[in-house]
């Protein structure tokens, strides 16, 4: 979608808003697929609740964009704008066990940041790619931890009431992959309480990470992370490798050879493709097992 509207191009760039046209979504998300779209970047979260009356007074649909790390984004020119967090400079400061971090901060980096002061606990999430705000939103874990554990406090825009608002930790549930966030919200910042540990320990349980993720998960390749959310009690990777679909394809969509639940753009897959695999895996392992995989990546359809 393009703005073109000369009086909204001027309102956007009044709240300081930067506007590139024609983003090619494929760059911005992890699976490096995805069409095209205007994209907005925001630099004040003040401007937010204004940014959208604006958008909606002229009927400009709007999505938020994080890391584009868990996410599959339609083909083609996109019917609506995305809209993208600036981090600023800082966008981590500790106080005490206290972080306040940016949700436009890269994940990985908060964690290795914090572990350099001394704060550890989500030794469990380094290497899981994307920023704190989309961490955040699903409740992203591994290797039992979450981040929801640690939240103090969120700062975000809350859909409900069009204002910035700030929530107390206790105030949102996290549970498996999900929080009680709305559609609409959209994470600005974050408070996490971290246990004191002393970095020498932290970086030993980092190093464990690492190297449990890299002898099982494709890192290097193209990717949304794993596809399927596990049903309860039992592993989709498993029975998607159980029943020989690893190496799967449609187009360049592939199930990844070393976890099945990854699937890689092998070279220039598009949407379509990793549907139609999405949807012929899904297919096989409800009828095996009589399971029902729900999608853990989020899906844009234009
Ligand atoms: N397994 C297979 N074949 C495969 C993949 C896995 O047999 O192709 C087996 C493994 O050998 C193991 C079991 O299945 O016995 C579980 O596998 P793994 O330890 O890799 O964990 P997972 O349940 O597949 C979950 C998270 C990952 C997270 C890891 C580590 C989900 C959907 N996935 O994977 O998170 O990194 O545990 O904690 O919850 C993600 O959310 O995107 C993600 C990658």
């Amino acid at each position: 979608m393009r703005i073109n509207d000369p009086k909204l191009l001027a309102g956007l760039a009044e709240l300081g808003i930067q506007v590139r046209p024609s983003t090619n979504l494929s760059e911005l998300t992890s699976l490096g697929i995805g069409g095209t779209t205007d994209s907005l970047r925001i630099t004040k979260h003040e401007s937010i609740p204004l940014l959208l009356n604006l958008l909606d007074a002229t009927h400009i649909p709007h999505r938020f964009l994080g890391g584009g790390s868990n996410l599959l984004v339609d083909d083609g020119e996109l019917p609506w704008v995305v809209l993208q967090l600036a981090p600023p400079e800082p966008d981590i400061v500790l106080e005490g066990t206290l972080a306040r971090v940016d949700a436009a901060a890269d994940l990985g980096r908060t964690v290795t940041f914090c572990a350099k002061h001394d704060l550890g606990g989500m030794e469990g999430l380094i290497g899981v790619p994307g920023t704190v705000g989309g961490a955040l939103r699903m409740n992203a874990g591994a290797y039992g931890m979450q981040i929801g554990t640690y939240v103090r406090e969120v700062k975000l825009y809350r859909a409900a009431t069009r204002r910035v608002e700030t929530l107390r930790g206790r105030q949102i549930s996290f549970e498996y992959r999900h929080t009680s966030f709305a559609a609409g919200d959209m994470m600005l910042a974050v408070i996490l309480e971290l246990p004191s540990k002393p970095y020498n320990e932290i970086l030993k349980g980092i190093r464990i990470c690492n190297e449990k993720r890299r002898s099982s998960q494709p890192l290097g390749q193209k990717s949304a992370g794993c596809i399927f959310k596990n049903p309860p009690g039992a592993s989709a990777g498993r029975m998607i490798d159980e029943l020989g679909l690893k190496g799967l394809s449609v187009g360049d969509a592939r199930v990844s050879d070393r976890h099945a639940n990854f699937f890689v753009n092998a070279g220039c897959a598009c949407a379509k493709d990793m549907l139609a695999l999405i949807a012929a895996v899904r297919q096989r392992v409800q009828k095996a097992y009589g399971v029902a995989l729900e999608n853990e990546v989020v899906v844009w359809n234009a």
